[in-house]
């Protein structure tokens, strides 16, 4: 279980954004920026209109790095394929409660498996959805963009949805963001009691990854400070 405690406010860096030539130098590039988590956006061309990696991609770079691997599941059947990302070195999973027939059951098997659990949920889907599973789990997914693509637009409708999750779970559970996360949309997200920020082309469609980095550690701060 390596997900960070509670109380601090991560910057995950998200690998579609990366360069997949060279996908273990771009890591090390956000690790040595101070980043703790990573995440993996795992797509089947079947939940969302994408395709992006698997299992492997993830067992290869999980010797190349000491980060906390974030994997989202983007996928119909994530109890089919839970226990391959486990394998592969995964420290997280989240899947998409739009897509899980049994999520406690589901969320059990992460337990058991020896990993944190997470769920998601899309834009257009109500908060009410995570009310029996979110109290077992270590983290909430609030999508900012309708999952599938990087690059998009963040839904300015979804910081009050953040809000109403962090009513709901409390100060225990971290809050996810993902889409279009920006230093012009990190304040929003934090006032409304967001901790854990995916970013993927603010980190690496930018060819100073340190300075990304260390940009909207500032702003956080700045946030913070405000809260
Ligand atoms: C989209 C993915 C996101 C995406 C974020 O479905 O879940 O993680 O890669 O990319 P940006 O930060 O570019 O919106």
């Amino acid at each position: 279980m390596r997900l960070p405690r509670t109380g601090t406010i991560e910057i995950v860096p998200s690998v579609l954004a990366a360069d997949f030539g060279c996908l273990a130098a771009e890591v090390a590039q956000v690790e040595a920026a101070g980043v703790k988590m990573i995440q993996f956006d795992i797509m089947d061309g079947h939940f969302v209109p994408n395709i992006s990696f698997g299992p492997p991609i993830v067992a290869a770079l999980r010797p190349h790095s000491t980060l906390a691997f974030d994997v989202h599941l983007m996928i119909s059947e994530p109890q089919r394929y839970a226990e391959a990302f486990v394998r592969a070195g995964a420290d997280h999973i989240t899947f998409h409660i739009e897509t899980a027939d049994r999520p406690l059951d589901l969320v059990e098997s992460l337990h058991k498996a020896g990993v944190t659990a997470g769920v998601a949920l899309n834009p257009e889907t109500d908060v009410l959805r995570i009310i029996d599973v979110a109290p077992y789990c270590e983290l909430v997914l609030v999508m900012t963009v309708h999952p599938g693509f990087g690059g998009q637009e963040f839904i300015p409708q979804m910081a009050e949805k953040v809000r109403r999750v962090r009513e709901l779970v409390g100060p225990a559970t971290r809050i996810e963001v993902d889409g279009g996360i920006t230093p012009e949309t990190v304040p929003q997200v934090v006032d409304a009691g967001a901790d854990t920020l995916v970013a993927g082309t603010a980190i690496f469609g930018t060819t100073d990854r340190r300075a990304a980095v260390d940009g909207m550690r500032d702003v956080i701060e700045q946030a913070e400070a405000r809260v």
